[in-house]
């Protein structure tokens, strides 16, 4: 009796473990592996280009001062042999003539003294350390990740303040450089800790992040914070002074009282930032029930044999789950309905997490099931993982008479409500409402990462030049004229060509539209992280509004 009781729960157990269908053996897979790795040798060889930072000759001036580097000085921040999650490395990647490596500034989260720690620091070897668009929209996005996940704040302070002759397009606006501040007073309010390290200069509104921190520490002969540098000092009043006299470490900490430690140098004042930590309690606000850690049934790396390259080709995306979960467990909800996308309950890293992927395009039904899926993840108050691989909403008579537009609203509406943590991954292409529904970056995401090979756009190329092609011999048909063969097939270039540069996970990453590209055998690790690090705010209960019926 023992004996069948114990082979039904094994029975049990094992229709939950994904079975995968791939042939790692098989040519296709072979060849879809070897083209994945060009693309990520691709990945590591940027990576490596902009983790140098700014022009040799600068980095060189630098170190010849006596300062670390920026990713030097946050290895020693944080505890030895804990992960750091760094974010969005590869922004601004393109632009400025590729003038502002990983837009001048690092952001990621680290661990110190055991509690996770946002890391904000300036790398002053990219022209000053001055702000560009990117530098701001990185600078407030860690912030906003930050608030959300109730995690203290350490700024590395390193910078000239805005990059000027960009000013118009990162001074005035709500999320401009005055967001800083405000972030800063609003974490402080919440109880989340505000740290600054001044190792450089620190300049205009920039004197605002040490000045509006909870603790400040500056460097002697080094550090400097002024509202005015010396030659604004001099145009202004007439007045001659020295930067350190106006505001060095010295003026700091021992009249003004901007400055609360005195450090020697980059070493010193890390080690003193260490130490505060120890007098911060880590609360943790939200349990989640864990289990043991179970490494998936099947090896990672076997992603690159199936992630898709060319988005034509169709991917069951129960091949990622079952690389990315525990013990390859998957516990599907509606398998048999409604099968282009994916739902079921799983565990990474011992969390649990509910997972929505896509397997095609989506139809009404699809989002129903997606919508029902999302309500079970909120009330039982269990994160939500977003797998996306989406070509958007089925079009058609036919659909739009059966209420496509009022189904799939149901699962966007489900989806802005939700209060759970959710964190997206675009696996493949990520194209118009789509994105939407699969919580993309305007759905507020913990986290959103790219792989390599993913693509965003409003449609796919082909699509998109369809529809503009056929928009413009409408025009020409109504003029009485036609679009000539040659110009049909000019256009065709053309829009293609700017859908396939627009549309590249680079392109996205460069102007923050997510929170950095990741090699895909990183991803459970990155999650489970993420998992935990949500734990340090309540979960929100989910109100949903009306959904259309
Ligand atoms: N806007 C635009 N470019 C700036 C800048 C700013 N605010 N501050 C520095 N830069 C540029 C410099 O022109 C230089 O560019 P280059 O390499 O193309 O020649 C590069 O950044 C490095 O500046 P440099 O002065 O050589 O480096 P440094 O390490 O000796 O000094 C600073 C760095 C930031 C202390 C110093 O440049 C400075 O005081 N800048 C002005 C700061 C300021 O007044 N900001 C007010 C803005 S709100």
């Amino acid at each position: 009796m023992a004996n069948t009781y114990y082979l039904i729960v094994f029975q049990a157990l094992n229709m939950f473990r994904i079975e995968s269908k791939i042939k790692t053996g098989s040519p296709e897979f072979q060849q879809n592996q070897a083209e994945y790795k060009k693309l990520l040798d691709q990945f590591r060889e940027n990576l490596a280009r902009i983790r140098q930072g700014g022009p040799a000759q600068v980095v060189a001036r630098h170190k010849e001062r006596g300062k670390l580097l920026a990713r030097e000085r946050i290895d020693l921040l944080v505890d030895r042999n804990t992960p750091f999650i760094e974010l969005s490395a590869l922004a601004a990647y393109g632009l400025y003539d590729f003038g502002f490596p990983s837009a001048g500034i690092i952001t990621g989260i680290g661990v110190i003294h055991g509690k996770e720690v946002m890391i904000i620091a300036n790398d002053a070897t990219v022209k000053g350390g001055t702000y560009v668009k990117e530098t701001i929209k990185k600078h407030v996005r860690a912030q906003e990740i930050a608030m959300e996940n109730r995690l203290p704040c350490v700024y590395l302070v390193d910078s000239g303040g805005v990059f000027l002759p960009e000013q118009a397009s990162v001074f005035p606006d709500k999320y401009d450089f005055g967001r800083f501040f405000f972030n800063q007073a609003r974490l402080s309010s919440k109880g989340i800790p505000q740290i600054a390290v001044v190792m450089g200069s620190c300049t205009a509104g920039g004197a605002y992040v040490p000045a509006m921190s909870d603790e400040t520490i500056i460097v002697r002969n080094q550090g400097t914070i002024f509202i005015g540098g010396p030659p604004l000092v001099k145009a202004a009043t007439g007045e001659e002074v020295t930067a350190e006299e106006l505001g060095g470490a010295e003026v700091h900490t021992m009249i003004s009282g901007v400055a609360d430690h005195l450090a020697e140098n980059d070493v010193h004042a890390i080690q003193i930032c260490r130490n505060i930590f120890e007098s911060i309690q880590r609360h943790e606000y939200q349990s989640l029930e864990t289990h043991p850690i179970e490494e998936p049934a099947y090896d990672a790396e076997e992603l690159y044999g199936i992630l898709p390259i060319d988005l034509k080709k169709p991917v069951d995306s129960k091949e990622i789950i079952a690389r990315i979960v525990d013990g390859s467990l998957f516990h599907e909800f509606k398998e048999r309905y409604a099968p282009t996308l994916t739902t079921g309950f799983a565990r990474i890293m011992g969390y649990p997490i509910g997972i929505l992927a896509n397997n095609g395009v989506l139809f009404g039904e699809t989002a129903l099931k997606g919508a029902h899926f999302v309500e079970l993840c909120t009330s039982r108050n269990i994160p939500i993982l977003f797998l996306q691989n989406i070509t958007g909403f089925i079009v058609g008579k036919q659909f739009e008479r059966a209420g496509i537009a009022r189904d799939g609203a149901k699962f966007v509406h489900a989806v802005a409500n939700a209060n759970v943590p959710k964190f997206t991954i675009v696996f493949g292409g990520s194209f118009g409402a789509g994105n939407y529904a699969m919580a993309g970056r305007a759905y507020e995401p913990r986290f959103l990462f790219m792989y390599p090979n993913s693509k965003i756009s409003v449609m796919g190329g082909e699509q998109a030049a369809g529809v503009l092609i056929t928009v413009k011999e409408e025009q020409l048909k109504a003029a009485g004229k036609t679009l000539s063969p040659e110009d049909r097939d000019k256009m065709l270039q053309t829009i293609l060509k700017k859908y396939e540069e627009e549309g590249s996970a680079y392109f996205s990453t460069a102007r923050l539209w997510d929170d950095g590209i990741i090699d895909p055998v990183d991803t459970r690790k990155i999650l489970g992280l993420a998992i935990a690090i949500s734990q340090n705010r309540k979960y929100e209960k989910t109100q949903n509004g009306i959904f259309r019926m």
